[in-house]
């Protein structure tokens, strides 16, 4: 049958216009797990999203300090367990690896610590595991299948812009109760529309029960699945989870989704699988799911805090002294992670940890 090879495979566009007309309009979520994870089309199974020639850069990509202060803290927190000579290092979504490698680099100087490592990665997007094994392979990573497949040691998991990544679902307040956003067909293009029918009230938080109508809520069920799934180990096994993004402290309503493609906001609807989508992070909603399982949850730190607290500053001039004519690059790139109006103060820190453990930098 040669002609096989030749029937054309269907866009993700294509694919999720097929579902909507088969099946009615998918919800915000679902849309959203379809553009993000399809396992052939979706933005992370494929494509070279982050850095100068992708979408978007990170924190780790600015400097090699970001990593560093986050292997420091690491290794502190491993220390207060009395340096355990076997561990667990997850990182979730660890894009280029260059967060990894750099605070591996940093922490490796602590004695023992090398040796007790095992690194453990998450990751969805083959070209980034294969940059992830160039840069980490010397420390002998494992690729886990699922968020919480690791052994029974100590664990620290560190996620960097990993939980704003997750598919949200979104509810608009009308008179009636919270309607679910969906995404359907009008004259044949995407559109947003609503459900006919509202969500029962208890599915709301509390605090947004009186909320006005016209008002978005946003629920982030899959981060917060993820988030509950690792702290359970974490409070059996001993260690922490630290979780930096940009989000809000406070369950509150507003819409957050957003599209990024080349690094301008986009249309979410208009390239499934070709734009970035995220949103916000609820640090409240992660801080009470870690708690729940037992662990300490430390006040949240904005990033600006957390990494001025760990000492960014002293780094940066050392960085500065051994290569002078990199200072004032150094310099832009503090300013960068740390001013109130750069990544400072929209990006937030969550520690969430065994209780009797003091995670330096909150
Ligand atoms: C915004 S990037 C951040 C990358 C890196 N942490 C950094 O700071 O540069 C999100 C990362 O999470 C990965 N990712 C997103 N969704 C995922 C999923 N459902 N499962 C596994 N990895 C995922 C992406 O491929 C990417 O490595």
């Amino acid at each position: 049958m040669p002609w096989r090879g030749l029937v054309a495979e269907l866009s993700l566009s294509e694919q999720i216009d097929a579902q909507i007309r088969a099946a009615g309009p998918i919800s915000l979520a679902t849309y959203m797990g379809l553009c993000l994870s399809h396992p052939r089309h979706g933005y992370y199974a494929a494509g070279r999203p982050i850095g100068a020639k992708g979408d978007f850069i990170t924190a780790p990509e600015i400097s090699q300090m970001f990593g560093e202060l986050v292997g420091f803290f690491v290794v502190n927190l491993w220390q207060q367990m009395g340096s355990p000579l076997s561990f667990t290092l997850l990182e979730l979504g660890p894009g280029r690896g260059t967060l990894m490698a750099d605070a591996l680099r940093a922490a490796s100087k602590a004695d023992g610590f090398e040796n007790a490592l095992h690194l453990q990665l998450f990751e969805s997007n083959a070209n980034l595991k294969a940059e992830q094994e160039k840069r980490l392979g010397k420390h002998h990573p494992y690729w886990a299948p699922e968020i919480d497949i690791v052994s029974d040691d100590p664990l620290f998991v560190v996620a960097n812009e990993f939980f704003d990544a997750l598919p949200v679902r979104q509810f608009v307040r009308a008179a009636d109760g919270w309607h679910e956003r969906l995404v359907g067909l009008r004259d044949g293009q995407r559109a947003f529309g609503l459900s006919p029918t509202p969500i029962a009230n208890d599915a709301v938080p509390e605090e947004l029960r009186g909320a006005q109508p016209g008002e978005v809520l946003e629920l982030a069920t899959a981060a917060t699945d993820a988030m509950q799934r690792l702290a359970r180990k974490v409070a059996v096994q001993g260690g922490a989870i630290l979780a930096i993004d940009y989000g809000y402290a406070r369950t509150q309503t507003g819409e957050t989704l957003q599209a990024v493609r080349n690094h301008a906001f986009a249309d979410p609807l208009a390239a499934p699988g070709q734009t970035d989508l995220s949103a916000h992070v609820n640090f409240a909603v992660l801080g009470e799911t870690a708690r729940a399982t037992g662990l300490a949850v430390a006040p949240l730190a904005t990033q600006g805090e957390f990494l001025l607290r760990l000492g960014i500053g002293e780094r940066a001039k050392a960085l500065a002294r051994a290569n002078p004519n990199e200072a004032a690059n150094i310099a832009r790139a503090v300013e960068r992670l740390t001013a109130p109006e750069q990544m400072g103060t929209l990006f937030k820190v969550l520690c969430a940890h065994s209780p009797g453990l003091k995670p330096a930098g909150f």
